[in-house]
């Protein structure tokens, strides 16, 4: 099997060829790494995470998921996406809408995931993310931080292999940055999960990353920022 998580070969974003956003040559991400995408506002950093979720079709080359041929979608619950205006249903509570990510994540047409373990699952990841206090309050109600923590609690229920999050550490005050980021890391460590975020403010990108890609002037840069980049070639 081959044990990249993420290839990117020759790939060009964008939404038109006459103007094309950025281009990646070559880049491959291993299971269990953080990757920081950072850059200039309107770079094409959210386009490039929509384009490896998927909903956006790259103007050239190719993304490839768990080592699948290009163009196979990959499994259901396997790709979790927070993007940054977080998709959350927001008239639901905050219950209803961590445990549609432990549906999504855990049940599929050939097995029944007991509903049981679904509330369970999405109690843990909603207690993880500080907001047990908050189980049945319609998810309109919450601050713009506690909104963020019940994406994130959704994502971490649904138990993906990869995670991409759109700005997802921004509008945090600092204990809850600190708290959020220690749970993602610790769920991305334990499961061997890809987590890809991106983060225009570099500090804050440099804080959580094993590697960060610079987006700056249409080329990503891929640099070692701390310690498990080695394998990486550009
Ligand atoms: N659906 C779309 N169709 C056409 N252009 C878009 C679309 N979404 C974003 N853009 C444009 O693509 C560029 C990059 O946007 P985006 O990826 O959101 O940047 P960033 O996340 O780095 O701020 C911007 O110029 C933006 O206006
Ligand atoms: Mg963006």
């Amino acid at each position: 099997m081959d044990s990249k998580v993420i290839s990117i070969d020759g790939l060009t974003i964008g939404y038109t060829k006459k103007s094309p956003l950025v281009e990646i040559p070559s880049l491959e991400i291993s299971p269990g790494e953080i990757i920081a995408i950072t850059g200039p506002s309107g770079v094409g950093k959210t386009t490039l995470i929509r384009t490896i979720a998927g909903i956006v079709r790259p103007l050239f080359g190719r993304v490839s998921l768990f080592g699948q041929p290009f163009g196979i979608r990959p499994p259901r619950g396997s790709l979790g996406y927070i993007p940054q205006r977080l998709g959350l249903v927001r008239h639901a509570s905050v219950l209803h809408n961590v445990m549609l990510g432990a549906r999504a994540g855990h049940s599929s047409p050939y097995r029944i995931f007991p509903s049981r373990k679904i509330k369970d699952l999405s109690l843990d990841s909603i207690s993880r993310m500080g907001l047990s206090g908050k189980l049945y309050e319609p998810v309109r109600k919450l601050s713009g931080g506690q909104q963020k923590r019940v994406a994130i609690a959704r994502t971490i229920a649904q138990s993906p292999q990869i995670i991409l999050a759109d700005e997802f550490l921004s509008e945090l005050d600092e204990k809850t940055l600190e708290m959020v980021k220690t749970e993602v890391v610790e769920f991305v460590r334990k499961e061997s999960a890809t987590l890809i975020v991106v983060e225009h403010d570099v500090s804050r990108a440099r804080s959580i990353a094993d590697r960060m890609l610079v987006i700056d002037d249409g080329r990503v840069n891929p640099f070692i920022s701390q310690t498990t980049a080695l394998e990486v070639t550009k």
